[in-house]
């Protein structure tokens, strides 16, 4: 099962029918291979290695194949139906413009594109005050390294220099990837960027008995003895929300020595809230958590609940840096994108989402506290805040594999009715949808904790 690559021999398992879920069939359910192998036979690599399902259908939080077998999902794809799948205020207003016969518009006016931004910037906090829009996430990011750099050159730094995290990610395009992920995964580009300057990430036992706000200025201490100054070397420092594979969040004070230097330095403080922002933390965006006002951040996923929709917001001195027509794209706020955008946060709002973020949250928090404390030493730690969370398994006590153990324990909540994300890695996240029901959210805990007691035990782990 190494390498993301599951067995696609239909299994027989437990039949199980509850408020929530239903598994009726064998899993993976007769005909997965079939249509796995069309996919495997026509269409890249890099899309391969997913869990042996087929989604049919989709409401809410519950997903179904066409054999009617009902899964809780514990991923919202992948943190973008924080509405809820299949939003039926979303789909009314995406159907509205569809009816108009109006899918696109390209870069001329529409009310629904002026209905949307205007809505956008009120819901952002201040000092928010323009947006462009995009597609992806990882476009987004782009556009805010651009902007970063266009403003470095406004104030004649010398050199335009990016800070970034090591570990964190950002997407898969060429400046997105090379301020994020790990080195394995820059090979592709050849020469490397030396204006790109990445420091390290301040979990825990790296802080030791450092503070948070020292562990960033010895960081950038680091930077200054290598011949990199701030004040004229320096333009822009990009965080993501929380770090994504593992769900680490900053110190608090981390981030506010990093927001003290970007000022004292005149560098650029940007967030990439592609997968922390509407709500998913408990906060509308990740950073208020830390208390900072960044000049800019990056929205996608859950900003247009399923429909391709990302942006960049910030104040306008920012973005107004590109000339006119200089950061627009063919599919620049589409009216589909705009339409799902403003009933994404008309929902947010009339359903309280950042509020029941925060109160589911802390049902996933005591749940979780308690999987890890019968774990066994297996879940060597976990993070959550609001209706995000990841459990990271320990080699030794999961047998020497982590990664594995957790593509098993993947593998058995997919049997019993419980979809969660998979990583890759010696880690599993949960982010269900933000209007998941709370019997269902305690459920889909119970069906993880006995799936990880039967890898544990039945699995010879
Ligand atoms: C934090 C973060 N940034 C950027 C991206 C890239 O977004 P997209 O996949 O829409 O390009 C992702 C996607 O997983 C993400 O989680």
């Amino acid at each position: 099962m190494s390498a993301g690559i599951f067995d696609r021999t239909p299994q027989t398992v437990e039949h199980i029918e509850t408020a929530y879920r239903r598994i009726s069939t064998q899993i993976p359910a007769p005909g997965t291979d079939d249509l796995l192998t069309i996919l495997d036979a026509n269409e890249s690599r890099s899309m391969h290695g997913q869990m042996p399902i087929v989604w049919d259908r989709a409401h809410d939080f519950s997903i179904y194949d066409r054999a009617g077998n009902r899964w809780i999902d514990f991923t919202s794809t992948i943190f973008v139906a924080n509405t809820g799948h299949g939003n039926r205020a979303v789909r009314n207003a995406v159907r509205e413009v569809l009816d108009k016969g109006m899918m696109h518009s390209y870069a001329y006016a529409s009310e629904i594109r002026a209905s949307y931004l205007e809505r956008l910037i009120e819901f952002a906090p201040a000092p928010v005050e323009k947006a462009m829009l995009f597609s992806s996430g990882t476009e987004a990011v782009e556009a805010a390294f651009k902007l970063m750099r266009m403003q470095g050159q406004k104030t004649g730094k010398e050199r335009l220099g990016v800070v970034c995290l090591e570990g964190n990610y950002h997407g898969r395009t060429m400046a997105a990837q090379m301020l994020g992920g790990g080195d394995d995964q820059r090979i592709w580009m050849g020469k490397q960027d030396p204006d790109i300057h990445r420091i390290g990430f301040p979990f825990a036992w790296e802080l030791g008995d450092k503070s948070g706000a020292n562990f960033f200025r010895d960081s950038i201490s680091s930077l200054e003895k290598g011949g990199i100054h701030a004040k004229k070397d320096i333009c822009g420092l990009l965080l993501e929300g929380y770090q994504g594979w593992n769900a680490a969040f900053y110190p608090t004070d981390y981030v506010q020595a990093a927001a003290e230097w970007c000022q004292e330095n005149n560098i650029l403080l940007a967030f990439d809230e592609i997968q922390s922002g509407f709500g998913r933390t408990g906060k509308k965006f990740c950073f208020e958590h830390y208390n900072v006002k960044p000049d800019l951040f990056c929205c996608g996923k859950g900003m247009g609940s399923g429909i391709a929709l990302s942006g960049v917001l910030g104040r306008a001195d920012i973005m107004d840096l590109p000339d006119v027509g200089n950061m627009s794209s063919t599919n620049s706020a589409n009216p589909m994108a705009c339409a799902a955008g403003l009933a994404t946060i008309k929902e947010i709002e009339r359903l309280n989402l950042v509020a029941e973020s925060v109160r589911k949250g802390r049902i996933l928090r005591r749940e979780l506290m308690k999987l890890q404390s019968e774990s066994g030493g297996r879940i060597s730690r976990f993070s959550a805040r609001g209706l995000v969370a990841a459990l990271i398994f320990d080699d030794v006590k999961c047998g020497g594999s982590a990664a594995d153990f957790a593509d098993k324990v993947c593998l058995k909540a997919l049997e019993s009715g419980l979809l969660v994300v998979r990583t890759g890695r010696e880690s599993i996240k949960i982010g269900p949808p933000l209007t998941i029901a709370d019997e269902a959210l305690e459920e889909g805990l119970s069906v993880l904790g006995s799936a990880i007691a039967d890898v544990s035990w039945g699995t010879g782990f």
